[in-house]
């Protein structure tokens, strides 16, 4: 629980009252009240107001703000403000703003504006935060710590690139190991002293394609991934440990952003207390997306329950079409965030704002000022609901049988890298085995790939391009342990270092695949191969497209299940599976159809035995969530028709209604059920 004074589900958010005169905060707190809100998230961007110049400090207004918070009944999610430093600091200390992938030194504005080597930035931002923990860590209405605001500032300073060398020289000690890492003799790049090494940007090493950050030095590159998200992880540190020493069991954390690239994550769990996240989908996006993110984010901290710190009751402001959320899906969102692992429903914002860009923001309370808005009931509704759930739910654990391998390093690797093709996603390929499963309500973890798999019975790592040490032991182990492994085209190609692993692909994981991959033949667009089954032992259709990647392969012990239909390479494997141990290694050497990958994942899930408990609706998400002897099912209709569900048992009661409910039921559009069974 992330606060026994609270052991309800979180319900409320971000709200920004030192943008309105005082008189507006009593009818504020009238109208969260009306709503069952119970948690406000404050003061996020008050530096400004917080400090109006070096010396002087103001807290009289958060005082009575959280005063009239505690009378009220209200908690917060204390923010530390230190995302969007004042002016006047900027212009005092102008070696605080970053400088950019092109060079350009940034002048102050926006937010997350700062460099984060910066040591005046980080002196400055945890003096606050000291002063913030210091008043208010008695205080009733303090909850949990919320530092920064959706960290990412990348910096391509002078003073970052001083500081990148340093950390150069703790991982590698000589420059000649560095440039062995890094294959300096490359182009001639090998360089004699550490500070010849120049930070790898827009005027270096790196250019910008479609948005996406392209290098000719994957080692250096990767390095200064490395090093940002280290660098920025440490303003967050840097604050968390001050908070820690002032109110140690306070839990305390960061709004994450999902498949965000620039962060490894993984790393950042390691010191947050509670994981929250801010889920922004589009609304044209696939739920199952949504559902990734969630169970990515549940991921982080081994299946513990995450917060969902941010949602926009209705539309957002910065995306390219910002529709309305349409009745009820906001709702049905919400609980899909439950479904998946959140113990928290939270907005931003709780009230929309005068000016600036997020004037165009959904909020629970909008611009006309009063209650009576479609959101406005909506969001009563909700909180009604939750509120009356108290803690059934809180704390409830999702067992998953499948995991999914995501590691932020190899993302960086695959796509850092020009060639064999432009088409490599890394998120595109996770989320494609991830539907397959989703699509068959089937739960899933997401797990680092030096996670203690033995829990699993299947493990899937698209495109495990980087092997990083341990990792194939790490799967080989697995394997041979009953586990059934699953890895795809281009993987097993390089070492942590972005270096290949002489001596044939998959390099490492060749032994536990048995196949030696000789050749990689990149498909245009237009192209296509396909994907011919032979082994009528297997319940798949005769055949079935794919393209982008074809790897060229021969068996090394593995047996092959399907062969290419066409090209040079017609009738060499496509599809192989070794049998290694007790378990078994599957490789798909090229980039299926849709349809095969759901057929082939069935195949798996039945050899496995793995299947949901409910029959399958297209549209209908169905997940559990299991406390002490209870369990708590969530079927979600997402279709824009109602759907009819058989029950599998007659001992249902819905936990919204008390109803009991047998056989089946129906379930209307964008609507949703959660059923409580005795296990
Ligand atoms: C982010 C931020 C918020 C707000 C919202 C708007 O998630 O954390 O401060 O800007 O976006 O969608
Ligand atoms: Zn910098």
């Amino acid at each position: 629980m992330i606060n026994e004074k609270l052991p309800f589900m979180f319900y409320g958010g971000d709200y920004n009252p030192d943008q309105w005169p005082e008189e507006v905060l009593e009818e504020d707190i009238r109208l969260f009240k009306k709503a069952d809100i119970n948690v406000v998230t404050l003061p996020v961007f008050s530096w400004a107001k917080l400090q109006p110049s070096e010396e002087v400090y103001d807290f009289q207004w958060l005082d009575k703000i959280m005063d009239k918070l505690a009378e009220n009944g209200l908690y917060v999610c204390l923010a530390t403000s230190t995302a969007a430093q004042p002016a006047w600091m900027s212009k005092k200390y102008p070696e605080m703003l970053p400088v950019d992938f092109d060079g350009r030194k940034r002048k102050h504005g926006g937010r997350v504006n700062f460099c984060p080597t910066s040591e005046i930035y980080k002196d400055m931002s945890t003096k606050l935060t000291r002063k913030l923990a210091e008043r208010y860590k008695d205080h009733p209405s303090l909850l949990l710590w919320h530092i920064g605001n959706e960290y990412g500032n990348y910096c391509y300073c002078d003073h970052c690139e001083e500081q990148f060398r340093i950390w150069l020289k703790k991982r590698y000690g000589t420059i000649e190991n560095l440039n062995r890492a890094w294959n300096m003799s490359f182009w001639g790049h090998t360089v004699y002293e550490f500070d010849e090494i120049v930070v790898p940007s827009g005027i270096s090493e790196m250019w910008r394609d479609n948005g996406r950050d392209r290098s000719n030095f994957q080692g250096i590159s990767l390095d200064y991934h490395r090093f940002m998200s280290e660098a920025i992880f440490k303003c967050y540190l840097e604050e968390y440990k001050i908070i820690k020493e002032i109110t140690p069991d306070l839990y305390v954390t960061t709004n994450l952003m999902g498949t965000f690239k620039p962060l490894d994550y993984f790393k950042w769990a390691e010191k947050m207390d509670v994981i929250s996240w801010d889920n922004y989908p589009q609304l044209i996006d696939p739920m199952y997306v949504t559902a990734l993110r969630h169970d990515l984010m549940r991921g982080l901290k081994d299946g513990k329950p995450f917060m969902l710190m941010e949602q926009t009751p209705s539309q957002q402001n910065w995306q390219p079409y910002n529709g309305l959320k349409r009745p009820g899906v906001m709702r049905l969102q919400s609980y899909q965030a439950v479904a998946h692992g959140a113990d928290t429903v939270m907005f931003f914002q709780l009230r929309r704002s005068i000016g600036a860009c997020e004037k165009y923001h959904g909020a629970v309370i909008e611009h006309v000022g009063h209650e009576n808005t479609r959101v406005f009931r909506e969001c009563t509704k909700l909180g009604e609901e939750l509120n009356a759930l108290k803690d059934k739910i809180i704390d409830s654990r999702i067992e998953a049988k499948v995991a999914i391998v995501f590691d932020w390093e190899n993302w960086w690797a695959v796509e850092l890298s020009s060639g064999p093709t432009i088409e490599l996603n890394y998120i595109k390929q996770i989320e494609k085995y991830y539907k397959a499963f989703h699509d068959k309500n089937i739960a899933i973890d997401f797990v680092k790939s030096e996670a203690d798999f033995s829990k699993y019975d299947v493990v899937i790592a698209p495109l495990l391009y980087m092997v990083k040490k341990g990792v194939a032991d790490n799967i080989e182990n697995f394997v041979e342990n009953g586990g059934t492994f699953i890895t795809t085209f281009f993987s097993g190609i390089v070492n942590e270092n972005d270096l290949v692993t002489l001596g044939g692909y998959p390099g490492e994981l060749r032994k536990v695949l048995g196949i030696w991959v000789e050749e990689i033949d990149a498909l245009f667009p237009h192209m296509k191969n396909s994907i011919k089954v032979v082994n009528k032992a297997i319940n798949l259709s005769n055949e079935y497209s794919c393209g982008m990647l074809c790897d060229i392969l021969h068996l090394e012990g593995a047996e092959a299940i399907a062969l290419y239909g066409s090209d040079f390479y017609k009738d060499s494997p496509v599809l192989t599976e070794n049998k290694f141990g007790k378990g078994k290694a599957y490789y798909i050497a090229s980039d299926p159809e849709e349809l095969f990958i759901k057929d082939f994942i069935g195949h798996v899930c039945n050899e496995k035995n793995i299947s949901s408990s409910f029959e399958n609706i297209e549209g209908v998400e169905i997940t559990e969530r299991v406390k002490h002897d209870r369990k708590y099912i969530f079927i979600l209709n997402h279709n824009e028709y109602s759907v009819e569900l058989k029950l599998n048992k007659n001992a249902y009661v819905d936990l919204l209604t008390g109803d009991k409910k047998c056989e089946s039921v129906t379930i209307n559009s964008k609507d949703l059920l959660i059923l409580e069974d005795k296990i």
